[in-house]
């Protein structure tokens, strides 16, 4: 019998929520803290371990969100733990600008050996995903000495000024901001389920790119002063919606043909979570500039810019950081690329696989369900209020992610009207069935208000 909730496998709810507990800190955040967060319900987390999360009154909840898709080995893995106690007990900071350890650069040839193709790669450390995309930018625009830059409705990005002016998920992250960077225009996402041309999920987006090499590239820009197209190969914040494996790989023909970089955004999907180390393998790209962040120390703020090596050929100076790539994170890193390699990038794969299988029918059992869509433990289930229009119920999808919270299940929503499964990697079936049927009660008790 387990002693703690924490040792259990799936959740126990014991007071009301929130609790008496999380109440008091629910009253001091909403004095004291920016209102610009977006809590969707009142979980107020005290500790976690494996896919367990305890809040503040002992209320145990199986997490399906990893704190967005971060908790990549799972809350707390005893290995992530004591990798970060031993670092900290020798050596917290001396930045890798200034001075050299020797964990950053057996992290970055661990993550150069991940990313695909032949040619070496370099690597340079950031503290979030919207700063591995900021230097992303900037490396593009230095690589070429070009400054336009395409990308993709729906994408999101980060929301550091320069990643902003990339993301065009939702208007309220750029209202009141004011100028972004010039020189950035953005074209329709391959997005199969509302494909405006009728196409499967294999062959959606030939239109677009039609549209990019037809029309961006002969009536806005030159594509000689296009310095980097950007693109998530799966939209995360956008609704966990899968680009087709054609369209990234025309879009990686179209960049080469023109000096283009081709800059993919793994900050959500990468890291195993897909079942392979970056979802980009699935499609067979390889990118010149990949963006990591997320689920790469498991929790601890890093982020990563991998780059071919004839790419990333800044002088000394050009571009730089204090805490990005702090030893502490570095070595939470290297424990979280070990247990990846090991077993859980095997286990996404095995368990997504499982997961997609018990939705499979979803879309005819519930009227609500337009499309499941995503890969290994990334899944997308888009919210409708009638399958035949397609019309988004975003009151529905939040309904259901409140439901399930109260039910125990941690999950969030992407877009404006999907539910998004994103658990640590190491899920076993026990928890992927507790979370597929309280799912399905919290769609049964949503689809009795249409
Ligand atoms: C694909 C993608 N890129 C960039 C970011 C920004 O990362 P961060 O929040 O760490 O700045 C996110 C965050 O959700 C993301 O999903």
């Amino acid at each position: 019998m387990p002693t703690t909730t924490l040792e259990l496998k799936t959740p126990r709810i014991v007071t009301a929520l929130p609790g008496p507990n999380a109440k008091r800190v629910l009253e001091q955040d909403a004095k004291f803290m920016s209102p610009s967060y977006t809590r969707d319900y009142p979980l107020v987390a005290k500790r976690g371990h494996g896919a367990i999360v305890e809040d503040v009154d002992g209320n145990s909840f199986l997490d399906f969100a990893a704190g967005i898709a971060v908790c990549s080995t799972g809350h707390c893995h005893p290995k992530v733990v004591s990798a970060i106690q031993k670092q900290a007990a020798e050596l917290i900071h001396m930045s890798g600008t200034d001075f050299y350890y020797e964990s950053m650069p057996q992290l970055a040839e661990r993550l150069a050996r991940t990313m695909p193709g032949s040619e070496d790669k370099k690597v340079f450390f950031t503290n979030s995903g919207t700063e591995a995309v900021e230097g992303a930018i900037k490396l593009a625009r230095y690589a070429t000495k070009r400054d336009k830059m395409i990308a993709f409705y729906g994408c999101f990005h980060g929301r550091s000024m320069g990643a902003l002016s990339l993301t065009a998920s939702k208007s309220t992250q750029r209202k009141g901001f004011g100028a972004l960077l010039s020189g950035i225009e953005h074209i329709p996402y391959p997005y199969a389920y509302r494909c405006a041309h009728g196409h499967t999920a294999e062959t959606c987006g030939a239109e677009i790119l039609e549209q990019l090499e037809g029309q961006i590239f002969k009536r806005l820009f030159d594509p000689e002063d296009v310095a980097g197209i950007i693109i998530e190969p799966i939209q995360g914040e956008g609704g966990y919606v899968p680009a087709p494996k054609f369209f990234l790989q025309e879009l990686q023909r179209i960049c080469r043909q023109h000096g283009i970089m081709f800059i993919v955004d793994e900050v959500q999907s990468g890291m195993g979570r897909t079942g392979k180390w970056w979802a980009s393998e699935h499609a067979g790209i390889e990118p010149d500039i990949l963006c990591s962040a997320k689920g790469i120390a498991s929790g601890m703020p890093l982020g990563a810019i991998i780059a071919r090596e004839s790419v990333m050929r800044w002088k000394p100076g050009a571009h730089g950081t204090t805490f990005g790539g702090n030893p502490v994170c570095i070595a939470a890193a290297l424990a979280t690329v070990d247990l990846i390699e090991s077993e859980y990038k095997e286990n996404a794969s095995r368990m997504g696989e499982y997961i997609f299988g018990r939705l499979a029918d979803w879309t005819k059992k519930f009227k609500i369900v337009g499309d499941v869509r995503g890969r290994g433990l990334m899944v997308g289930i888009e919210i409708v209020r009638d399958q035949r229009t397609k019309e988004k119920a975003a009151d529905l999808r939040n309904l259901i992610v409140d439901l399930a919270f109260h039910k125990g299940l941690l999950v969030l929503g992407a877009g404006e009207n999907t539910v998004r499964l994103s658990p640590p990697l190491l899920i076993d079936q026990e928890q992927a069935d507790f979370a597929v049927q309280t799912l399905e009660d919290c769609f049964r008790e949503a689809e009795k208000k249409i």
